[in-house]
């Protein structure tokens, strides 16, 4: 799997469009982003967008990348405020990893059907069913969950953070079933138990739309390939069949949304299937114009990455809202796994 890949920085005002309706409360047309970039620039503060956000916050923000991506920016940034526009559990990762700043989410709501797919509790319980296991946790997960986990990881590096425990030693993977899989598979390690969680994003994007889809756009494009989420229920099926002859496969590939974004680099693809949230193909037609980028679905649209409105991104500028903070005995517990996430792994 490629490493974490962050895009290129800061958008001029000027430059921005608003491409859906702007919210309540904003300027219209690209107004709103040059208020935006004046009052990051009054409050000392830096935007970090993932790469799920909307194309006109992604647009407005200093840095756009993956979760990896995003932790390590936090971790070395020197601005007053960071401004997480995701979700909440990225947030807390960067307050974890940048306890001395001000950490802003503009939309506080914005939560994760992966994260809250198990509690600090539940990992207790699962720790005292198998003791000596460590438990790798994927970034996705409560600063709660973190706490109570010795390693933490993102998709674009959890194969070699779990390759880093030693070969005997067991592994509670969690709380992604189809990541998980991903990683046994990579790995080979056969003592890797895996939480039965997903997101419901991405388990959506199923084997059948995915085969379909395929079998179209390759029809229409010979030589096109295929970008696949290691999140998506789709993603051990893609392999199998790629194995099978079913799929294309040296063209079938599973990334992290960082990976996909290097792989868009340097594709000679006339099309490229892609499976994840559709925020993703907003920086792969940055990346690379001359490809057709098509959604495996493009009904995978996670609510939450989309709360982050213009109207919610100025006013958590200009009244400083919503702050998050983490408890310090928690942060302190979550911190040597976060550290370990983002140590791991290629730049
Ligand atoms: P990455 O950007 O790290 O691949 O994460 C995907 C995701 O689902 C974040 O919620
Ligand atoms: Fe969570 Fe899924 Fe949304 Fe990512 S896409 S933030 S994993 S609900």
């Amino acid at each position: 799997m490629t490493g974490a890949e962050v895009q290129a920085s800061r958008v001029t005002g000027a430059e921005a469009q608003v491409t859906g309706a702007p919210g309540e409360g904003t300027a219209a047309g690209g107004e709103w982003a040059a208020e935006a970039r004046r009052l990051a620039r009054e409050r000392d503060a830096v935007i970090l967008a993932h790469n799920y956000q909307a194309p006109e916050i992604q647009d407005v923000a200093d840095h756009v990348g993956d979760s990896l991506a995003l932790s390590r920016l936090a971790a070395r940034s020197t601005a007053s405020v960071i401004v997480f526009a995701g979700v909440y559990f990225m947030a807390e990762t960067a307050k974890i990893l940048a306890p001395d700043r001000t950490v802003l989410i503009p939309e506080a709501r914005a939560g994760c059907s992966l994260a809250d797919g198990i509690t600090a509790e539940q990992v207790r319980e699962w720790k005292a069913q198998y003791p000596g296991a460590a438990v790798v946790a994927y970034v996705n997960t409560s600063a709660e969950v973190k706490a109570e986990s010795d390693l933490c990881c993102t998709s674009a590096n959890a194969a070699q953070v779990v390759a880093s425990v030693p070969e005997e030693r067991e592994v509670l993977f969690l709380p992604d079933q189809f990541l998980g899989a991903h990683v046994r598979r990579v790995t080979g390690r056969a003592n890797l138990r895996v939480w039965a969680g997903e997101c419901h994003v991405h388990a959506g994007i199923s084997p059948a739309d995915l085969r379909r889809k395929a079998h179209d756009i390759i029809g229409a494009n010979p030589g096109a390939e295929l970008f696949i989420h290691p999140e998506c229920g789709c993603s051990t099926a893609a392999l199998w069949q790629a194995g099978e002859g079913d799929l294309p496969a040296g063209r079938t590939r599973v990334l992290s949304t960082g990976g996909m974004l290097a792989a868009a680099r340097t594709t000679k693809a006339p099309a490229v299937l892609v499976a994840t949230e559709t925020g993703m193909l907003h920086q792969l037609r940055r990346a690379n114009p001359a490809v057709r980028w098509e959604a495996a679905n493009p009904g995978a649209v996670c609510r939450y990455m989309k709360m982050t409105t213009p109207a919610a991104l100025l006013r958590c500028l200009r009244e400083g809202v919503t702050e998050v903070t983490v408890d310090p005995a928690v942060a302190a517990r979550a911190r040597r796994a976060v550290e370990a996430m983002v140590t791991t792994g290629a730049k």
